[in-house]
């Protein structure tokens, strides 16, 4: 295989939510790959760890706080970080609560962050991508896009917005040089998650879900990611990468068929 394969070096890419999780560990696989780094998210407590992580591998990054969900802040990192080629949206967050309960604040934020930011940022990002004509957006999306997670208020109907906001954004800029796609992770292990491994047997049931036999770590994510950001991925545009170890082949697995059952 050729060196350099993915022929990232030299790019810059801005990464959301890069303080912790899927984030921390795209930064870190792009700083791997020799990509300066723009790192994006609200807390500057994770970003500075972060960062020291992403140092140790590649080109020191640029660090910025910002809220994604405020449209002023998102312009201002955008100007602070200059011209970039690479854009990750990752930035997430998730609120408990049926349909029949959830708060009507608990609903918005998550459809803040987690779908009108991403059109935010690939608005203010895309520009100079638009300008100079080439760019890669990646936007983070979720299997819980396609289906249903209850109890979760907007979450997947936020995935599901950034599923086609995605394909939108192919839609109208490809022809201008800039590709739009996203990853679609299944059961990852993060902070986002973590509490839920820590209770009972959860850990050990929740990789037996999986046919790739565990759960994914957010280097698991990451790797697919560097292929949509790069130039290899240079005809894929409005597409999406299910990258959930199996997990959603498994809806056959859970009806009783006599007779077909597993030996
Ligand atoms: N963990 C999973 O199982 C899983 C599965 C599918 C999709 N995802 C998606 O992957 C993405 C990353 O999730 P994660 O599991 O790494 O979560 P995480 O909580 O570990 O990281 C999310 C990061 O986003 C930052 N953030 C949240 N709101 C922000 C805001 N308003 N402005 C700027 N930064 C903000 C947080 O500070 C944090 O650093 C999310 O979009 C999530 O929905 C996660």
């Amino acid at each position: 295989m050729t060196q350099n394969w993915l022929g990232l070096d030299g790019k810059v890419a801005a990464v959301t939510g890069a303080g912790s999780g899927i984030g921390r560990a795209v930064a870190i696989a792009l700083a791997e790959q020799g990509v300066s780094v723009v790192m994006l998210d609200r807390s500057l407590d994770s970003l500075t760890e972060a960062a020291n992580a992403v140092s140790a591998v590649g080109p020191d990054p640029l660090l910025i706080t910002c809220d994604v969900s405020d449209v002023a802040s998102v312009e201002n990192a955008a100007s602070q970080a200059g011209a970039v080629d690479i854009l990750v949206n990752c930035a997430g967050i998730s609120r408990p609560g049926g349909i029949a309960d959830v708060s009507v604040d608990d609903w918005n934020s998550v459809l803040d962050v987690n779908m009108n930011a991403y059109f935010f940022t690939s608005k203010a990002f895309g520009k100079g991508m638009l300008e100079r004509g080439h760019g890669s957006l990646v936007h983070i999306a979720s299997i819980s896009g396609r289906n249903a997670q209850g109890n979760s208020g907007a979450y997947s109907v936020g995935k599901a917005g950034v599923l086609m906001l995605s394909q939108q954004l192919a839609l109208e800029w490809s022809a201008r040089g800039v590709r739009s796609n996203t990853v679609s992770p299944g059961l990852v292990r993060t902070p986002m998650t973590e509490a839920y491994y820590n209770v009972g047997d959860v850990a050990a049931r929740r990789d037996k879900a999986v046919p790739i036999g565990r759960v994914a770590r957010p280097e698991d994510i990451a790797q697919v990611v560097l292929f949509l950001a790069s130039d290899r991925s240079g005809y894929v545009t409005g597409a999406d990468i299910v990258t959930d170890g199996g997990f959603t082949t498994t809806l056959m697995s859970s009806v009783p068929r006599p007779g077909y059952d597993e030996k």
